[in-house]
């Protein structure tokens, strides 16, 4: 009947389903008024109450859902002069923080960048960032490499790891209203070396990408990528 999607809808859901119950609970004391038209006028306005709590939970349902973010976002490279509040900074980090990691070592550093000197001497140096010169916000995905003592074949995964907690990250930028774009810097040694410099990171943290971040200025639109020849069922 509800579709839960976050612990945060399910709540407000329950909320309002106990509100509505709630409002309802009272048609009882309406029955006792002898007055007829008042009796309808008051049940009239609690099922209008109702309704009202009944469609706002169905948008949120709806503004929210994981698989409608997923298919409205976006690589965002034009933003607006508006600086992004901590609070969305800290929600994209816990979303990117929430990504599945091998062995579960999450082996990551996270480099929020609001410098507009740092932000605008990347864009001189990363011939595909040049966006950085207009972003209010970057956030650089890092790889700490050596975390989890990996073996051979291990020491790849902190790429693995990075980019799912980067594509979490873009996912929750799209769902505050917020635009980003993934810019490469591994596996560029020149780009790395860049963003290490600028950061001042010690050599056994890796750079991954770094995402300009900002309110988008333009109505960019996803592209649809469905291609049912890339789907092989094996049954
Ligand atoms: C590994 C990787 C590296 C990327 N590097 C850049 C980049 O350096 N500059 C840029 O503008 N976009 C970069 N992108 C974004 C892609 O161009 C973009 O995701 C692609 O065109 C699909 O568009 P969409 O993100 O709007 O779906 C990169 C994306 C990935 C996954």
């Amino acid at each position: 009947m509800i579709r839960k999607t976050t612990p945060e809808q399910a709540e407000k859901v329950n909320a309002a389903v106990d509100g509505r119950i709630l409002h309802l609970k009272y048609i009882f004391y309406i029955y006792p008024i002898k007055s007829l038209k008042m009796r309808y006028l008051l049940t009239a306005g609690m099922l209008i109450i109702c309704m009202f709590t009944n469609l706002e939970v169905m948008s949120q349902q709806t503004d929210n859902d994981v698989l409608t973010i997923i298919h409205q976002r976006k690589s965002v490279r034009q933003y607006q002069d508006i600086s992004v509040p901590e609070d969305k900074i800290e929600t994209m980090l816990r979303a990117a923080m929430a990504a599945p990691t091998a062995r579960n070592i999450q082996p990551w550093q996270f480099y929020v960048i609001t410098s507009r000197e740092i932000l605008d001497q990347l864009a001189g140096e990363l011939p595909y960032a040049k966006m950085l010169s207009q972003a209010p916000l970057a956030i650089v995905v890092a790889g700490d490499t050596p975390k989890g003592n990996p073996n051979e074949e291990q020491i790849h995964n902190w790429k693995l790891d990075c980019a799912a907690a980067t594509q979490n990250l873009l996912l929750a930028a799209e769902a505050l209203g917020l635009g980003a774009v993934w810019t490469g810097v591994y596996p560029y040694k020149a780009r790395i070396a860049a963003v290490s410099e600028a950061l001042d990171l010690p050599s056994h943290i890796i750079p991954l990408n770094i995402i300009p971040i900002g309110y988008p200025l333009l109505d960019d639109r996803p592209k649809d990528k469905w291609d049912a020849e890339k789907v092989k069922w094996v049954e």
